[in-house]
């Protein structure tokens, strides 16, 4: 083995990925060593119990309960404790220390990502953090490296595991949410707060980061449009499975258009904006989301010189974005030695957040009405009014003593705006009994 500089590596967290970085920093250090041209020695590993189980063997010696002392001194510091604090903190006093950060935390990113990376523009660092999004997937180095000379247009895509696991099982075997929901609670799918996932912060946290990228934009959670998957039902699932879709959380980055610009996808007056939200949406069950089974993830980029790409694989997972943090931390050591600073963020476009009302998409509209004479012309005059354009109409006949029907109503693309305007003209009209759904189609 050649004699590689030693570089000292501080490891925060060995939880489901921190063991995994561990293991792979002790178990692979020659080869890490030969690859990044530097030996990466493993100086300790910060929990908040020495003796809670571990996935993996880790030498006791290694375990410390003193995160701050470990910091100290350390060139490259692995962050996977996960939460706002102290995992800010730390990673601030690493940054200041000069040391290069490593992290996997998409909350931490998407709520404090300015302050962060502006700490490691100071004194020239680098943070890295491959692990936060679609977990295995390498997905921030292309936006970041590989599609920095291109113009990025939209990106969609499943980035969270856990609620694609479970709309896949409803999907799949016919079963109600809450029985998919508890299969993924027993296998571990969810966070410890299964709201972050049922609701759609973590994916929303994602498309935070995501969208950051690709705008060149600081993009927080705050600007992103949230809807999670609780108001989902079996009835939907089988519904859009007549309709030929699959329902899936998505998170959608956009980069909106100039108002009267070709192509333009609303009208911004004041030039280009961006949109970032994260609903359930209908996918065709021809488009390759669909596909997308179990707690994988996948995302769609949507370049203007490159055009589509399709990024996809596992999620989660503690070897699997072990995989993605040990990449980073290759990089980190190899920039530690060739020196020079760290390449920081480049969110100096500042572009603006549309609203929701602004996008433009194709709905599918589903109403229980009273199956009477009339009733579809009523509807179809709302609709017109409202500015809403029908592309397809399907009725499911009654079925219940109170004689009353399901009309399911396909849009062409409107503005959401008056889309929500026009259904909530439809619902206090006489001739609408309940609006059961209104769903997002995307992918077209
Ligand atoms: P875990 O909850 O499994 O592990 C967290 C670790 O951090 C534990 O070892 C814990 O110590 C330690 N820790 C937590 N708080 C403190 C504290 N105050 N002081 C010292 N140590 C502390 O998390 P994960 O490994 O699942 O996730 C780590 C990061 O990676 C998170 O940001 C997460 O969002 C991200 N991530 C995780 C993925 C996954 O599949 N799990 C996928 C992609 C990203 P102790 O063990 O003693 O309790
Ligand atoms: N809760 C996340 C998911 C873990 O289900 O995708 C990976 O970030």
């Amino acid at each position: 083995m050649i004699d590689h500089r030693r570089l000292r590596v501080a490891l925060l967290g060995a939880g489901s990925v921190g063991s995994q970085v561990a293991h792979l920093l002790l178990t692979h250090a020659e080869e890490l060593a030969e690859r990044s041209g530097a030996e990466l020695e493993l100086a300790g590993i910060a929990v908040r119990d020495v003796d809670a189980p571990r996935d993996v063997d880790l030498p006791r010696e290694l375990l410390t309960t003193d995160a701050e002392s470990l910091i100290v001194g350390s060139d490259i510091v692995i962050e996977l404790m996960g939460g706002i604090e102290p995992a800010r903190t730390h990673i601030l006093a690493a940054l200041n220390s000069g040391a290069d950060v490593v992290t996997g935390n998409k909350a931490l990113l998407a709520t404090h990502g300015a302050e962060i990376f502006d700490a490691a523009d100071q004194v020239g660092a680098s943070v890295s953090y491959e692990a936060a999004v679609a977990g295995a997937i390498p997905i921030i180095r292309p936006l970041k490296d590989s599609l920095a000379g291109d113009r990025i247009k939209r990106i969609f895509g499943i980035v969270n595991g856990s609620t694609n696991f479970i709309l896949d099982k409803m999907d799949r075997e016919g079963l109600s949410a809450d029985e998919a929901q508890r299969i993924a609670t027993e296998l571990g799918y969810l966070e410890a707060d299964p709201t972050l996932d049922l609701e759609g912060y973590d994916a929303a946290q994602k498309a935070a980061i995501l969208a950051s990228l690709a705008f060149h934009t600081h993009v927080s959670i705050d600007d992103v449009h949230r809807e999670g998957i609780e108001s989902i039902t079996a009835d939907m699932i089988e519904g859009a499975r007549r309709a030929g879709f699959v329902i899936k959380l998505l998170a959608v980055c956009e980069r909106l258009a100039a108002g009267g610009a070709e192509g333009a996808d609303t009208a911004d007056a004041d030039g280009e904006s961006i949109s970032v939200r994260v609903y359930p949406a209908l996918i065709s069950r021809d488009h390759p989301l669909a596909s997308v089974h179990g707690g994988n993830n996948a995302v769609f980029v949507e370049a203007a010189a490159a055009g589509d790409l399709m990024f996809y694989g596992a999620g989660a997972g503690g070897l699997q974005t072990a995989s993605a943090v040990m990449g980073d931390v290759v990089s980190a050591a190899r920039r530690h030695i060739a020196g020079g600073v760290g390449v920081g963020e480049s969110p100096r476009q500042n572009l603006p957040t549309a609203p929701i009302g602004r996008i433009m998409t194709r709905y599918q509209v589903t109403l229980e009405v009273d199956d009477e004479p009339g009733v579809l012309a009523r509807i179809a005059g709302i609709l017109s009014e409202g500015g809403v354009s029908v592309a397809t109409v399907e009725q499911t006949p009654s079925t219940d003593a109170e004689g009353r029907a399901h009309i399911v109503i396909g849009t062409h693309r409107a503005r959401e705006q008056a889309l929500s305007d026009t259904v909530a003209r439809l619902q206090a009209s006489d001739v609408v009994e309940r609006v059961v759904s209104v769903l997002r189609v995307e992918g077209e």
